[in-house]
């Protein structure tokens, strides 16, 4: 069953973008997934087809409007669609390769681009929004977090990846940071590959592959192993 990805935006130029090439662009190829776009702009209010006006009760910047992003929605998306409906917002969760796998593991995404200072609250309600962050900074859209969000769910489906992260690869990868890799040549600048990785014992190698992926995740991501953050016990 085919993937499939709606995404609205002001910007349908944007895409497909990275999406177009490498794995997830053979995959489009492919039609293991479906990528269209819906122009915000054509349901464009009025002679200038505006799509944002000012916030209601004062302030900088520009709103998306309620209506505008509702018909646009409407428009890929009637009701009975099954496909959940996410708004990229620096506002929503922040993605992790949990939601990825559950969007993969799905019939496909609406995923509609923010822009301007924001959108209107109610459409968010209205067509049951998720709102979806990539991560604590702040993009002038939604579109490249958008392209982020479909590269990771594309490379999980069904026959884009090969043999490489299977079930078990995939599930070491989700809660530790990736073990360091060689390849030639021998020796680098003075600096050789570990002696271990030329030994041939595959069991040694998994041993101390695992074994640095767990001291970078300890040293760089130790949230990644479940340690909380030291707090004060409780007083009384
Ligand atoms: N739009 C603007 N910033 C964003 C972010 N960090 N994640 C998702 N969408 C965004």
């Amino acid at each position: 069953m085919t993937f499939r990805a709606s995404v609205v935006t002001l910007f349908p130029e944007m895409f497909p973008g990275p999406l177009g090439v490498s794995l997830a662009g053979r995959a489009l190829a492919e039609a293991v997934w479906s990528l269209e776009t819906v122009a915000l702009r054509d349901f464009g209010v009025g002679r200038h087809r505006a799509v944002d006006d000012t916030p209601a009760g004062g302030g900088a910047g520009m709103v998306l409007r309620a209506d505008v992003l509702a018909g646009a929605i409407d428009a890929v998306s009637p009701p009975g669609d099954m496909r959940p409906r996410l708004l990229m917002s620096p506002r929503g969760r922040v993605l992790d390769q949990a939601l990825v796998r559950e969007l993969a593991a799905g019939p496909g995404a609406v995923v509609v681009c923010g822009r301007f200072e924001g959108v209107d609250e109610r459409v968010i309600e209205a067509r049951r929004l998720q709102e979806v962050s990539i991560g604590d900074y702040v993009l002038s859209g939604g579109e490249p977090a958008a392209i982020v969000l479909l590269d990771a769910v594309v490379r999980l489906l069904p026959g884009v990846m090969g043999n490489l992260a299977s079930g078990e690869e995939e599930s070491f990868a989700a809660d530790l940071l990736e073990y360091p890799q060689y390849t030639r040549p021998q020796v680098f600048e003075g600096r050789s590959i570990p002696t271990v990785l030329i030994s041939g014992d595959h069991g040694r190698i998994a041993r101390w592959r695992r074994g640095q992926a767990e001291k970078l995740t300890a040293g760089r991501r130790p949230e990644l192993l479940g340690a909380t953050p030291k707090k004060a016990p409780p007083e009384g």
